[in-house]
């Protein structure tokens, strides 16, 4: 990062020229309050610092990020939980219109067959602006089902299902407007603002420039891959710890969520029915704080294998891993690489009846909160995990390929599960480096990992 403009930066971590393993201590600082509180606190030789103290460590929210980091001067050392701009990937209008050029891209570059490959998230235009064409494309397609939603906001807030064009019209006016009052009350069917959590994405990124707020119409997936008679969709984690080049991390561990309503296409204004999200079913009549509305990725892994065999499952998640490579890529060059930067992502999929995973969003911020015990344990295992690759402690030799639950599965280039197999072919092949809904048997891997690094490092002193 380049020194800053601005002078009344603030330094972060130590003076110039000292050595990362001189470090005794981390100093750590977060703005959340829940399993990454008990995940930072309990870290050997990490410090909690507050308020004004300086920091090595910022898992910081992106609102402190737009306002701070551009005259924040950080060592080499130092690391903090968002790039820049993260908002191009993690901005429901923004991810499609990069994907879209990505695949006009790959078209021109490579052809047709792999510009399709592109083809994993559902038609998606943005509102306003896209109106005609996506009227237009409405006109082809009567009687189907839409979505629309909030380009930044998140927990199902301010999303509603249409079918005729009027509701459009009505939602038009608001924005004709362009203050939205009362516009609140238009989807309200489907708003849960009422429980007053602080969305962190309401304040993000370009918010303040664009007073209007702006929406995506999108396809709504009508054909959902129902168990029990509800739909889901599942949420998964990739750690990204570099851009240029992409350096690209897959957690084994993820969740299903489902409904708590039994799916159907009829009442398309129930959002118990249409809408996975905790934040919405937690408010449901029949929900259950102790049984949740989770499984964990390995139970559905299993799931699926009983019913479709194993080939259909490996299809399935192999398609998920050009999902995450696919939308990485197309970001690539736009996301500001800063190597103070590394980012937990939680990617929405959901699978339809043909067993095609489509991409809904990307997060930012996903939920760190746990809804039952299963899922602290998730959530402290992946944060755990996170902060080995993040590797603060310097202990890592950065040729590892498995990190606890992490598996590296993008590092300038596929990784391939053999040692010096290189997977020429590309994604899509069943060599890639990735064990997404396997077994994560990590406590006994990080065992031998760190004990192999202490002999290497005695080996060479
Ligand atoms: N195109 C779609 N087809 C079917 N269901 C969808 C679609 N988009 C969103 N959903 C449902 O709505 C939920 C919330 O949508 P999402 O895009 O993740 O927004 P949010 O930021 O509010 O979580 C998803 O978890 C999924 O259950
Ligand atoms: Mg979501």
């Amino acid at each position: 990062m380049s020194r800053p403009k601005n002078q009344n930066y603030k330094g972060h971590g130590f003076s110039k020229g000292k050595e990362r393993e001189q470090r005794a201590l981390i100093r750590f600082k977060t703005t959340l309050m829940n399993t990454l509180m008990d995940v930072l606190r309990h870290r050997p030789g990490w410090v909690e610092v507050k308020d004004e103290g300086e920091w090595d460590f910022y898992w910081c929210d992106v609102s402190w990020l737009r306002e701070n980091f551009d005259h924040t001067y950080m060592d080499e050392h130092v690391r903090i939980c968002h790039f820049r701009n993260h908002y191009e990937l993690t901005r429901k209008n923004y991810m499609v219109k990069n994907l879209k050029r990505f695949r006009k891209q790959l078209e021109r570059d490579a052809g047709k067959l792999e510009a399709a490959k592109c083809d994993f998230f559902p038609k998606t235009f943005e509102m306003p602006c896209e109106y005609h064409l996506f009227v237009e494309e409405f006109r082809k397609n009567p009687g189907i089902t839409w979505i629309m939603k909030p380009v930044a906001r998140s927990q199902g807030k301010g999303i509603f299902l249409f079918r005729r064009l009027k509701d459009i019209m009505d939602w038009r006016k608001g924005t004709a407007c362009k203050k939205f009052q009362g516009f609140e009350a238009q989807p309200s069917r489907y708003s849960i603002s009422s429980s007053g959590g602080h969305d962190p994405r309401n304040s993000d990124d370009q918010r303040d420039e664009i007073p209007v707020e702006n929406y995506v119409a999108q396809r709504y997936i009508e054909n959902p891959y129902l168990i029990g008679g509800r739909k889901f969709d599942l949420r998964v984690y990739v750690l990204v710890m570099s851009y240029i080049p992409l350096r690209a991390w897959l957690y084994r561990d993820g969740f299903a969520r489902f409904s708590n309503t039994r799916f159907t296409l009829n009442s398309i204004d129930d959002q118990y029915v249409h809408l996975t999200n905790v934040a919405v079913q937690k408010t449901s009549p029949d929900y259950h704080p102790k049984k949740g509305c989770k499984w964990m990725l390995q139970r559905f892994r299993q799931y699926l294998a009983s019913r479709h065999g194993p080939e259909a499952v490996e299809a399935l998640f192999r398609d998920m891993d050009n999902i995450f490579i696919k939308s990485l890529q197309s970001v690539q060059k736009v996301i500001i690489s800063d190597k103070h930067c590394f980012e937990l992502y939680g990617y929405d999929i959901l699978i339809d009846q043909d067993l095609k995973p489509w991409l809904l969003e990307v997060n930012a911020s996903p939920s760190l909160t746990a809804s039952s015990q299963e899922d602290y344990e998730l959530k402290t295992r992946l944060l755990q995990d996170t902060l080995h690759v993040v590797d603060m402690e310097a202990r890592l030799t950065g040729r590892e390929k498995r990190v606890g639950g992490f598996d590296l599965m993008w590092n300038d280039g596929p990784v391939s599960r053999e040692e010096g197999a290189a997977d020429l072919s590309g994604m899509g092949n069943s060599v890639t480096n990735t064990h997404l809904g396997c077994v994560n048997d990590r406590k006994k891997q990080l065992r031998q990992l760190f004990r192999s690094l202490q002999a290497q490092k005695k080996a060479s002193s």
